[in-house]
């Protein structure tokens, strides 16, 4: 099969020619294609059936292979400058040289698989379609359950359609007769996720794990989407998307930017601790973001599925979440019981009395080494959420009136405050930091900034996405979402959590909520707008006074204490930050006193 699009069919022939594999197919997206890869999955050793969720598969990768690899992510623009500070870049000319090089004969002894897939609905307007290409059918079928894959694609791209091409290779040819491996990939040294936001244009090799090799969500949801929405007028955001429902029924829409692994899959399926209050699910990673013809900022969640962090998830944690993943779905380096189910650290259930864990070796609680890896994930369909929201497909997607930003911050950071208007929102956004998790390869509990959650995928310079949020504000004039900062992770000093989270994070929504209706007010300090004692609704959470102050003290010799990182990070922008911001920090400094 090819397609009626000649510049595509013509793509795929020039791809197959390089990479020179045994087979070429072209995915329809249907259950049966996913049956059958499945099959051959399990034949092979690579997929473990699950005796306990039906339709359900375990996947375990090379210890190698286990995160997002922000070390070998390129961001390729003819000029240095236009990739920024917060990305690692190589000349175009020379990256393709040294990936063509790697793509000669790469996929020998392997199929080639085509997969047509549409980022958001197919007839929304906001949508874009992607065409991957990939060696690895466990990237088909988490592409099925993450992107809208198959004919219906082709059939929108018709002859001469806008795609974007996304090639992706494992790295691991096969010599005639050589048994596949459990978990093909290339050595660290070789593997790359390269962009060309220039001509949208997506190449990785060597990594078969997540956001690495399923090219719609991070690559071209994300890097490339972002530099494409600069371009074009709209926002491309790493965000969750939740319908908040209040007692009388009215809607809040809220956006929502957290950092890898900082809570957002939790935040987006939350079941509200406050009474009466409901909330409904449309994404929980990224948004993109459009002006309406009424002015309003109107979000679509690009994705079909969720490709969650399954550690630490738990009926307690998030409980739609976990009935979400009990059947159609890819589990990825948990630990696997001997009754034929899944289970990880921080589950609600007994630990297993003995399992095999996420490196196929025996496991028994109290071993040294964890079950399951703290990265490790679940792809499951968005749909089979009991949270999803009835309008999460709508063509124009939902209009946005909170933006949240956040990470992990052990001090300094209060549980909430609110921006005074949108540059300083922006600012907050610009200068939000966490501390590293196990999404990407490498230490974990390092403090970072990591602007708007977006320093991993963010397709051009940093400065320019500030100035983009600015003139995006400028544009939305009284439309602009209020902003907001939230840190739900600040510890005592024995290091204790001070607020419960999860579910009770609702009282922080139903603030700002009240804000926007003008029902409640707040304190002026110097970071921002905070609730002022009894705004927050506490009603049945014992919660001590004395923690209570903690989670809504400014520390002001803290904050002066973080003015030289916030100016450290803005320096590594020079001329290219935008004046606002500098504008931003010494108003804060004054504040500050
Ligand atoms: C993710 C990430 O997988 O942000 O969503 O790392
Ligand atoms: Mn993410």
């Amino acid at each position: 099969m090819t397609s009626k699009h000649k510049k595509l069919n013509d793509w795929v022939g020039e791809i197959a020619a390089m990479c020179r594999p045994d087979a070429i197919c072209w995915c329809d997206g249907s259950r049966g294609e996913y049956d059958r890869l499945m099959q051959q999955l399990t034949a092979s050793g690579m997929a473990i059936p699950l005796a306990k969720r039906p339709n359900s598969f375990l996947f375990r990768s090379q210890p190698s292979d286990v995160a997002r690899l922000e070390a070998r992510t390129y961001i390729s623009t003819a000029s240095r400058d236009d990739a920024g500070p917060t990305n690692n870049w190589v000349d175009p000319g020379e990256l393709k040289a040294t990936m063509r090089g790697l793509y000669q004969g790469c996929m020998r002894g392997r199929t080639l698989y085509v997969i047509p897939f549409s980022m958001g609905p197919i007839d929304s307007p906001l949508a874009k379609i992607g065409v991957e290409i990939t060696d690895s059918p466990y990237v088909v079928c988490n592409m099925h359950i993450m992107t809208r894959v198959g004919t219906g694609v082709l059939e929108k791209l018709g002859a001469d359609g806008e795609f974007i091409p996304c090639l992706h290779s494992l790295g691991a040819p096969l010599a005639p007769g050589e048994p596949d491996s459990t978990w093909p990939c290339a050595p660290l040294d070789k593997k790359y996720i390269s962009h060309f936001p220039e001509e949208n244009l997506i190449w990785s090799y060597g990594s078969g794990y997540g956001g690495n090799a399923m090219l719609g969500k991070k690559c071209l949801a994300l890097r490339i989407a972002s530099a494409m929405a600069k371009r074009e007028g709209w926002m491309a955001e790493h965000m969750l998307i939740l319908r908040l429902i209040d007692p009388a029924g009215k809607q809040y829409h809220i956006a929502a930017a957290f950092p890898s692994a900082c809570g957002k899959t939790n935040l987006a399926m939350l079941t509200p601790a406050i009474s009466g209050w409901r909330c409904e699910c449309i994404g929980d990673d990224i948004a993109w973001i459009k002006i309406g013809p009424d002015g309003r900022p109107y979000a679509i969640n690009p994705e079909y599925g969720f490709f969650g962090v399954a550690t630490g998830t738990s009926y307690a944690s998030n409980p739609s979440a976990m009935d979400t993943i009990k059947e159609n779905v890819i589990f990825t380096n948990c630990a696997l019981t001997d009754d034929g189910d899944i289970w990880w650290e921080g589950m609600d259930s007994e630990p297993p009395g003995h399992a095999i864990n996420w490196k196929g070796r025996d496991w028994t609680p109290g071993s040294k080494n964890p079950a399951a890896h703290a990265n490790s994930r679940f792809t499951a369909p968005a749909a089979q959420c009991p949270v999803i929201c009835p309008d999460w497909e709508k063509p124009e997607g939902v209009p946005i009136d909170i933006f949240i930003f956040g990470g992990r911050r052990a001090g300094v950071m209060p549980l909430v405050h609110e921006a005074y208007d949108w540059d300083h929102g922006v600012f907050m956004g610009a200068t939000a930091s966490s501390e590293t998790t196990a999404a990407n390869i490498g230490a974990v509990g390092n403090l970072r900034r990591d602007p708007f959650a977006m320093k991993p995928f963010c397709g051009y310079n940093m400065a320019d996405y500030f100035q983009h949020w600015l003139d995006m504000g400028d544009r939305l004039g009284k439309y602009a979402p209020r902003i907001f900062y939230v840190n739900w992770f600040r510890k005592n000093q024995e290091g204790k959590w001070l607020w419960p989270g999860f579910g009770d994070n609702s009282r922080v929504l139903k603030w700002m909520c009240e804000r926007i209706d003008d029902t409640v007010g707040a304190v002026e300090t110097p970071i921002g707008l905070m609730p002022k004692e009894g705004d927050l609704d506490l009603a049945g959470l014992a919660i001590p006074a004395t923690d209570l102050k903690e989670l809504l003290r400014v520390d002001a010799d803290a904050w002066k204490a973080e003015l030289s990182d916030i100016e450290r990070h803005f320096g590594q922008f020079g001329d290219r930050l935008p004046e606002r911001l500098r504008k931003q920090l010494n108003d804060l400094k004054k504040r500050l006193g």
